[in-house]
């Protein structure tokens, strides 16, 4: 059967079979060149990539193929001196058409010697890799555009956040000087009209003794405002150290300045035991005790009953502060932790800062702050900090 087969071809000798086998494929251009560059056979594959017919090509040296450029910096002859050092040498590059027009060659350039090992010549193997050759670069082009870009934005975001650092430091100094400042003004304010109350004294209606009365309250007032001020602004501008304390000792703490309140009002306060925490322990105690004092002071019609705990939830401990006082409406819970807001006037003292506090300090340490509550039921205030 084979032998029938390959008989039935119409040409005979090897050389010719093996002209025929080369010359009919199209997808690659396949052709001789001398020893000096010249081209010698060509392919219906180099026909169909690079324009020229054989009788147009062969001949001509091969250079012809590449780009001005490429000729002129003298890449044809290192692809070929490079093929006869190594015996092999592979490209990639423009070549241009006989029309005049680019494509990407991938080329494979072998050198070809004779029994003696003398050169002959070189045998070129191309493919038309311009579709490819368009997708890297897109791809390249559009991994540059992506990096220009998230460059740009990183950039963009890095100077919006260290405007807002220097404004955000510029407002603390600002807040700190300026309640810093007022404090002098405010006590010769509190001063002043006590000394002139003490010397009218006799002289004064009982209108003018009110006035007089309302001044120095006010005064007052403004003292502890700005003393709360300073402490709040205090937190932003020293950081204070976090350790393992036992965050009993910051109850105990707080319990010990709070115990003329409590006694005062019957208050009754239990804490189950408390766990080791990662805090400041000032800070914590505060916390403590600026939450104790309200459920004191917002005390219902019995007297007040505390309870307190903690239970670990993942790697923090949520700390629970209950009370059986007057309770706050549910459209209230997120603002009476903002600065100076408060939901009562003169029937409770206070300035309206010491919920912004303890958020403060919480959210320094790492951790949340909010309460549950409803009006009339109590309040349970709930806080995370970290888990050694
Ligand atoms: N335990 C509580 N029970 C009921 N209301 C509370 C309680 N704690 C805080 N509040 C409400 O939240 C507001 C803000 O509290 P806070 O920041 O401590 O300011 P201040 O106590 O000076 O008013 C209070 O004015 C009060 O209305
Ligand atoms: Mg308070």
């Amino acid at each position: 059967m084979t032998e029938r087969f390959i008989s039935t071809l119409p040409v005979a000798t090897e050389a010719e079979q093996f002209r025929l086998l080369v010359d009919s494929v199209r997808e690659y251009a396949i052709y001789l060149l001398d020893a000096n560059g010249i081209v010698r056979s060509w392919n219906t594959g180099a026909q169909r990539i690079k324009g020229y017919s054989a009788k147009e090509i062969i001949g001509q040296h091969f250079s012809r193929m590449f780009t001005d450029e490429d000729r002129t910096n003298g890449r044809p002859a290192r692809i070929m001196a490079e093929a006869a050092r190594n015996d092999s040498c592979r490209d990639e590059g423009w070549r241009v058409r006989k029309d005049g027009t680019r494509f990407w060659a991938s080329v494979v350039v072998n050198a070809v010697r004779d029994e003696l090992g003398e050169l002959r010549g070189f045998t070129k193997v191309s493919r038309d890799e311009t579709e490819r050759h368009a997708i890297e670069e897109q791809v390249r082009h559009n991994a540059q555009e992506l990096e220009r870009l998230v460059e740009s934005r990183t950039q963009q975001l890095m100077e919006k956040a260290e405007n807002l650092r220097r404004a955000n430091e510029e407002l603390e100094q600002f807040n700190y000087v300026t309640s810093h400042d007022l404090q002098e003004p405010l006590r010769m304010v509190g001063i002043y009209m006590q000394k002139l109350a003490r010397q009218a004294d006799g002289k004064l209606s009982d209108d003018e003794k009110r006035y007089v009365r309302y001044a120095i309250e006010g005064a007052e007032r403004m003292r502890l405002l700005i003393d709360d001020l300073l402490r709040y602004n205090r937190l932003d501008r020293e950081r204070a150290e976090h350790e393992p304390i036992p965050s009993g000792d910051a109850l105990r703490a707080a319990l010990d300045n709070l115990a003329q309140l409590i006694t005062e009002n019957a208050a009754e306060v239990v804490s189950e035991p408390l766990p080791l925490v990662r805090a400041n322990l000032g800070q914590l105690t505060q916390v403590f005790q600026n939450l104790i004092h309200n459920a004191v002071k917002y005390k219902s019609d019995q007297p007040p009953r505390i309870h307190i705990d903690a239970v670990a939830s993942g790697r923090a401990w949520k700390f629970r502060m209950r009370d059986n006082g007057i309770g706050i409406e549910p459209q209230y819970h997120d603002r009476i932790f903002e600065v100076f807001q408060r939901l009562h006037s003169r029937e409770y003292p206070g300035t309206g800062m010491g919920l912004a506090i303890c958020k403060k300090i919480v959210e320094q340490h790492g951790g949340r702050i909010w309460v549950e509550s409803s009006r009339g039921s109590g309040s349970a205030f709930h806080f995370t900090l970290p888990a050694l």
